[in-house]
């Protein structure tokens, strides 16, 4: 049988179906969709984005104007939504909207609006430390800093490819468990216990390298580094596969970083792509609203 996307992909040119243009934002990841208006999709249009989507795993639409619902309704095109995670005191940050999360730095009335600050966060996979993470993420750009906060993504298909072979056979014949006691920010998430010990500490088990299941493509995946744990290895031998194939998916010619501006919507393919974020000055505003598609569990 065919493979769905032959090798080769992404494509490298600017391609265009009907009034959509879509412009490749680097080699392996990332692509600027021209030509849509988020809130008035089409089927038509809905599924040139989906085919986009798979090819070029980050999609990046701008000058959209996206109402709470508006992003629910886009989101929704790709299938279930999971509930946001709840604020420190157990709600949601959107009583209206449990649906969406705030990403944000400012702090209201002695209340942050949203999560993760602003400072770094660190190369990983949206809830890989749950047992089915979500297969997409859409973040909306609501306020943003002068400079700093810039996400950065890269392509997990082309970590995997890179890999030299005997590395490759190490990561196909493993399982990683994906850290929950930190979120990307590095903060230690209060209901869980700290990670003493990574063999025991929270987190959920995924092949290191999965199939995509809609693509059939071969992605490594590593969620976040800290506190990772490869099963069945004493901890030295565990660290040191870890760092190995760290090093080897870390590389800037597989990854593009995104500036973003207000009115920007970046659709990610959660399962084919790792993303970080740049800090920025606290005393910048930064406000995003994320919408996130329920998954599957990664599967070899
Ligand atoms: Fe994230």
């Amino acid at each position: 049988m065919e493979p769905q996307i032959e090798t080769g992909y992404p494509p490298k040119a600017p391609w265009r179906v009907g009034d959509i243009e879509i412009v490749p934002c680097s080699e392996h990841i990332g692509a600027e969709v021209r030509g849509v208006d988020l809130n008035a999709l089409t089927d038509e249009q809905f599924a040139v984005l989906h085919d986009a989507w798979l090819k070029h795993l980050v999609l990046l639409f701008r000058d959209q104007r996206l109402s709470e619902s508006g992003q629910l309704a886009f989101s929704r095109r790709f299938g279930d939504l999971d509930l946001a995670p709840k604020d420190q005191n157990g709600r949601p940050e959107l009583p209206d909207f449990p649906e969406m999360a705030v990403i944000s730095n400012v702090v209201e009335n002695g209340r942050a609006i949203g999560a993760l600050g602003s400072s770094e966060a660190v190369w990983h996979i949206d809830m890989s430390y749950n047992p089915i993470p979500p297969k997409g993420s859409a973040l909306y750009a609501l306020e943003v800093p002068p400079s700093g906060g810039d996400t950065g993504f890269l392509s997990c298909y082309a970590a995997y490819d890179g890999l030299p072979e005997a590395l490759k056979r190490r990561a196909e014949g493993v399982t990683i468990k994906h850290d929950a006691t930190l979120n990307s920010t590095g903060q230690q998430r209060t209901h869980l216990e700290p990670a003493h010990d990574v063999r025991t500490s929270a987190g959920a088990v995924h092949p290191a390298v999965h199939i995509h299941p809609e693509t059939g493509r071969r992605a490594l995946y590593l969620g976040r580094r800290t506190n990772g744990y490869v099963t069945g290895l004493s901890v030295a031998d565990s660290e040191a596969l870890l760092d190995e194939l760290w090093a080897a998916t870390t590389r800037d010619d597989i990854a593009w970083h995104h500036q973003w501006r207000v009115g920007d919507l970046v659709l990610w393919d959660n399962r084919c792509a790792m993303h970080r974020r740049d800090a920025f000055d606290p005393g910048a505003r930064r406000v995003m609203h994320r919408t996130q598609i329920k998954g599957t569990k990664p599967c070899n």
